[in-house]
Order: structure tokens, then sequence, then C-alpha cells
């Protein structure tokens, strides 16, 4: 029999949308499981902590036994080799994705040949969403229902409501 093929979709997830969600399910028409990797970017200022991200992926992709999630620390290649993957999933929603996703997924390679990057393109009805652009409308008291699971929206409810509420 051959070899399972598992891949690594890696991201901050501060939080998931369905953005990402139509990501996994678009890949996992390709790879045979997916380990969803929560990385911590310094760059970033999250608003979830990496634990509560996994727990609302976890949420969202509802016990399918062909994911797991998970958290890591240090160097995405390594990682991916760690856990056995052939490829690194990411999805790109528009022109503007490329040249970060070209420079990283170029990178990457550089320091582990052997792990592709595979690019899925996200439905249309999500290429702008974004989780910074989720957490600002939440913020000032907008609905985003419509661009994150319900237990997201629900977690958004509370973590703006413990920092003063919606202005
Ligand atoms: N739907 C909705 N939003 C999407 C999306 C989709 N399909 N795909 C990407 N996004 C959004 C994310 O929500 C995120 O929004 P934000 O900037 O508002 O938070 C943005 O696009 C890009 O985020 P993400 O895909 O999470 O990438 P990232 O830049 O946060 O993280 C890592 C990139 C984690 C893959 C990268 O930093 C990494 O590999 N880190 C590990 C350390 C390492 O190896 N570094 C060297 C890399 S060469």
């Amino acid at each position: 029999m051959s070899k399972e093929r598992i891949a690594i979709y890696p991201g901050s997830f501060d939080p998931v949308t369905l953005g990402h969600l139509d990501i996994i399910h678009r890949g996992l028409e390709v790879f045979d499981g997916l380990v969803i990797a929560v990385a911590t970017n310094v760059a970033k200022k999250a608003m979830f902590t990496a634990d509560e991200r996994v727990e609302l992926i976890q949420e969202a992709v509802g016990g399918d036994p062909r994911v797991v999630v998970d958290h890591f620390d240090g160097l995405l290649v390594e990682y991916a080799r760690d856990r056995g993957a052939v490829a690194v999933l990411r999805g790109l929603r528009a022109v503007s994705d490329f040249d970060f996703e070209f420079q990283m997924a170029s990178m990457n390679r550089s320091l582990l040949p052997e792990v592709q990057t595979v690019f899925l393109m996200a439905g249309e009805e999500h290429f702008y969403v974004s989780s910074s652009l989720v957490k600002e409308v939440a913020q000032l008291g907008g609905d985003v229902a419509h661009h994150v699971p319900p237990g997201v929206a629900e977690a958004l409810r509370i973590r703006i409501a413990e920092r003063g509420g919606a202005r």
C-alpha cells in the first residue's frame, strides 16, 4: 500500500476564518491528511493564545480523523520534516499574496528541498477575508458571522467584551 501523503498547513490563524477552512477542505481533496500548524508570528500581536487558536480550529474541523491541529515554534521546514510531511499547503487569495508566498516557498525550498509548497486558490467569496480584518470589524461592532465559524464568532464576542466591548 502507498504511504500516506500528509501536508502541513501553517499559519497564525488568529483566528481561523471560513477562508482557512475552505483551504483545509480543498487540501483534504489532494492529501490523505493535514496537520494544521499554528505558528507564533512574533511580528503580529495576537488576540488569542496559541492554545486558544488550536482549540478554535479543532472545534471548527469537528473531529475529522484526517486532520491534526498542533502548535509549533521554530522553523516550519524542521517541523514538516519531524511530521514526515511531503508538502506545505498555502492558500492564495489575490495577486498581493504572491510576493510573500513566493519568498517563503523559495526560502523553505532552499532549507529543505524535498518538501514541496503546494498552493490552492481560495474560493472567491473569501478573497478579501483576513484574520486582521475580521478582528477589526468585530472590534468595531460589525457582524463577522459570514466569515468565521460560529465558535470563533462567539470567542471574538467574549474576548472583545473582556477588553471593554466593541467601540
Ligand atoms: N482565508 C482567509 N485568510 C487567509 C487565508 C485564507 N485562505 N490565507 C491567508 N489568510 C490571511 C490570514 O488570516 C492572515 O491574516 P492577518 O495577516 O490579518 O493575520 C494573512 O492572510 C497571512 O497569514 P498566515 O497565512 O497566517 O501567514 P502568516 O504570515 O501569519 O504566517 C507562517 C506565515 C506561519 C507560515 C510563517 O511565518 C512561518 O512559516 N513561520 C515559522 C518560522 C519559519 O519557518 N520562518 C521562515 C519562513 S521562510
